[in-house]
């Protein structure tokens, strides 16, 4: 079994670089059906840090015109939510009239989607989707109605593709799940 070390914690591999390319081309081809015939703009807005590697991976599977924007949001601190949402970046476009796809890494506690898709919503959007990598669902309990999910895991913390401890492990082509 595969295992890294970062910050004195050992991880395991826990998707392989492979798998989640399958789980990408599956969220890329069910957007692709979505909005595939739809005349008006869609935006689609990543947030960071933890989605930038799917963003790019995603977005180059996608065969419907659309504009990409960040936004930077921090609620994370460690291995735990800090139940409280910061805006490092705020979102740039102006989304009203358009339809708009927040991407994600994960979904853990759904704080972070939740607000801002709240935020999202008082500019007038035609609609918002969510389309995440991860879920927890065992943590936000289906709180949040996530419209396009590559895969549910368990309430465990991971690393890798994106996904940091600290800032550090986003560059782990694989997904790493902390060993206990
Ligand atoms: P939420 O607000 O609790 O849903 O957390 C969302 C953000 O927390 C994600 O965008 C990630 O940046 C971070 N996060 C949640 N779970 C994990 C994890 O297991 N590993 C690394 N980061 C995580």
């Amino acid at each position: 079994m595969k295992e890294v070390t970062i910050q004195g914690k050992t991880f395991e591999v826990y998707l392989s670089a492979e798998e989640i390319a399958e789980l990408t081309s599956t969220l890329a081809a069910q957007l692709n059906e979505a909005y595939g015939n739809f005349k008006l703009d869609v935006i689609l807005i990543s947030i960071l840090d933890g989605s930038f590697i799917f963003m790019a991976d995603l977005v180059r599977k996608l065969t419907f015109p659309h504009q990409i924007h960040f936004v930077k949001i921090r609620s994370y601190q460690d291995t735990e939510s800090t139940g409280e949402v910061e805006y490092v970046l705020d979102v740039d476009a102006d989304v009203s009239d358009k339809h708009v796809v927040v991407v994600e890494d994960i979904i853990d506690t759904g704080l972070t989607i939740e607000s801002f898709v709240d935020k999202l919503n008082k500019s007038n959007p035609l609609s918002v989707k969510i389309c995440t990598l991860l879920s927890k669902p065992e943590v936000h309990n289906d709180i949040v109605d996530i419209d396009f999910v590559g895969k549910e895991i368990p309430a465990e913390f991971v690393i890798g593709y994106g996904l940091d401890l600290n800032g550090y492990g986003r560059n782990l082509p694989d997904i790493y799940k902390l060993k206990v």
